[in-house]
């Protein structure tokens, strides 16, 4: 049976399966429910739980390369469930919103989100790699795999979240700032480097 494989250097069957477990159950650790749940935003919560959900059956199969279609149920998944979703919501839930985040001033919160997850990553690969230094055998196994799922985590979420901030913030930031203003903001941020 052909494996197809999507984490570069992966071992075997288990881990690819391990892999994909892994990056789903952290995003579902760091989600977070607001108090004040609504029939309609308790719906479309429910709706990302099933897609997550979905989309972990579905990834974790084709990490473990038990059938040839795997990637081409994977894709059909997502063109006709994930896709259609993140369509309905550009044309109608974004529109809503837009004018809230703006009178709340939290345009900004669904980046610093980002950040929290990958911070929640480093924490948990720093785990990781301080038990490596002493494990061995299975334990060892599972810990590389673990370790290996959420490097692919953080690079997906960074190479997002950096092509957020370049073709979003940084045009209206060249644009709307005076090249003083935008001196202040770097030095401010070299104080945390
Ligand atoms: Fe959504
Ligand atoms: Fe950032």
């Amino acid at each position: 049976m052909r494996r197809i494989s999507v984490l570069a250097g992966t071992g075997s069957s288990v881990h690819r399966r391990g892999e994909g477990a892994i990056i789903l159950e952290n995003v579902r650790a760091v989600s977070k429910k607001g108090p004040e749940m609504t029939e309609v935003s308790d719906a479309i919560r429910r709706h990302h739980q099933e897609l997550l959900s979905e989309m972990e059956s579905r990834v974790t199969a084709l990490m473990g390369g038990e059938h040839d279609d795997d990637a081409q149920r994977l894709h059909g998944f997502l063109e006709s469930e994930l896709l259609p979703h993140a369509t309905g919501e550009e044309l109608h839930l974004y529109p809503a919103v837009e004018p809230l985040l703006a009178k709340e001033a939290k345009s900004t919160s669904t980046m610093s989100v980002d950040h929290e997850f990958i911070a929640t990553y480093i924490d948990e690969l720093g785990t990781i790699a301080k038990a490596l230094k002493v494990a061995s055998g299975a334990e060892r196994e599972a810990l590389e795999s673990r370790a290996k799922g959420l490097a692919q985590a953080v690079l997906a979420i960074l190479k997002l979240h950096l092509e957020k901030e370049e073709r979003i913030y940084l045009p209206l930031f060249e644009k709307e700032l005076s090249d003083e203003e935008q001196q202040a903001v770097l030095a401010g941020m070299h104080q945390h480097l």
